[in-house]
């Protein structure tokens, strides 16, 4: 008998999907072809938009991603040589997301699908996250751990086989870039967060500062990273005192930046490793935009119970909101047989883990 994940990685189903996602705060398309090859990968990042803000304004996002839709698509398809009747289906994120914001990716997915007589495919926005790792290395022997941590969402995903997995832990509170983000504006750093405290950290001591790493109990998979970021601002703000709040510069807003960082790290780092021991996996992948943190890729190469998994680290461009990852994951669900009706809704809550299904 051929194993499960062998049978799947061995199934050959040809493709050619283009993949929209507009759930946030970038205006990104893709086309895929096979679920693994990525012929284009065009993303318009709103970061400039929203930054004077410290956070994603949903009016302000959704009216920016009807201004870009049609110049990101025509853009992804003139990028892979690909006219839009060369498609074989047109996939796009219908939740989770900001719903004013999923409405525009999905208006123009319905549209060319409606034109061109192509299906439509919707896909889990988080869910894409989890699959990334396929999409980037179709070979992944699974099952396989699958960490997801952007600045919506930090969940921890058993990945059985394509297009099914199990969440196993998430976030209570925050999360993970949430935290990086918040971190940031407290020690003065630009949104977004993450980046600018990575390089921030760059010059500091990991140990400069002592910051609680909440790991919720022995047995826990959750996350919790509210406790970090209130010990930051205790840190710079004692509780007792009147004095306004350090505004750290130089060597201490390095260290600062640095102990911050590796807490989140070690954070996510005892959690993967505490699932690895728990469940007999054979790969670990990470997707959003935490993904790209290099100390994070380091401390997981390291590790001494997570370096015995082929460890699969999709490149930058993967990582953050893109349109790749939702027409590969759309790719699996096609193989599968799946379609969805031009009424697709569009949903602002993820779900739960399972079958990758849009219903
Ligand atoms: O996946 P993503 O692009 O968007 C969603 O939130 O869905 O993730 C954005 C988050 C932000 O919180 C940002 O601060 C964080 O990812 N981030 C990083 C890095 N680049 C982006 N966090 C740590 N290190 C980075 N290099
Ligand atoms: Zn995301």
């Amino acid at each position: 008998m051929v194993p499960r994940a062998a049978a799947a990685h061995t199934r050959r189903v040809h493709s050619l999907i283009l993949g929209i996602e507009t759930s946030c705060d970038e205006t990104a398309a893709a086309v895929v072809k096979d679920g693994h090859v990525v012929r284009s990968n065009v993303v318009h990042s709103q970061i400039a938009l929203h930054a004077r803000y410290r956070g994603v304004v949903p009016e302000v996002a959704s009216r920016s991603h009807t201004e870009r839709i049609l110049p990101i698509v025509e853009q992804a398809l003139a990028e892979a040589n690909v006219a839009p009747g060369d498609l074989t289906a047109v996939a796009v994120t219908h939740r989770p997301g900001m719903v004013g914001c999923l409405l525009v990716g999905m208006a123009a997915a319905k549209a060319l699908a409606w034109r061109f007589a192509l299906p439509l495919l919707g896909v889990d926005h988080v869910q894409a996250h989890v699959h990334t790792g396929l999409l980037h290395d179709p070979t992944m022997p699974l099952p396989a751990l699958s960490l997801v941590a952007s600045g919506g969402h930090t969940a921890l995903y058993l990945l059985s086989e394509p297009g099914s997995s199990v969440r196993l832990g998430t976030t209570r509170d925050d999360a993970a870039g949430e935290a990086l983000d918040k971190g940031a504006a407290l020690l003065g750093l630009p949104y977004p967060g993450g980046p600018a405290i990575e390089q921030a950290a760059a010059t500091g001591r990991r140990d400069a500062v002592d910051l609680p790493r909440t790991l919720l109990g022995a047995d826990s998979l959750d996350f919790s990273f509210s406790g970090l970021k209130t010990a930051l601002l205790y840190t710079l703000k004692p509780q007792q005192s009147s004095a306004p709040a350090e505004q750290p510069t130089g060597q201490r807003l390095a260290d600062l930046a640095a102990s911050y960082q590796e807490a989140v790290v070690d954070v996510l780092v005892a959690k993967l490793r505490r699932a690895a021991e728990r469940h007999p996996v054979r790969s670990l992948c990470i997707g959003g935009g935490v993904a790209r943190n290099l100390r994070l890729r380091e401390r997981l190469a390291q590790d001494r119970v997570l370096r015995s998994l082929r460890l699969v680290l999709p490149p930058m461009a993967l990582c953050s909101d893109n349109g790749a990852m939702i027409a590969g994951l759309a790719h699996i669900r096609w193989q599968q047989g799946e379609r969805d009706p031009l009424e697709l809704d569009a949903t602002a809550t993820p779900q739960a883990g399972g079958k990758a299904k849009a219903r």
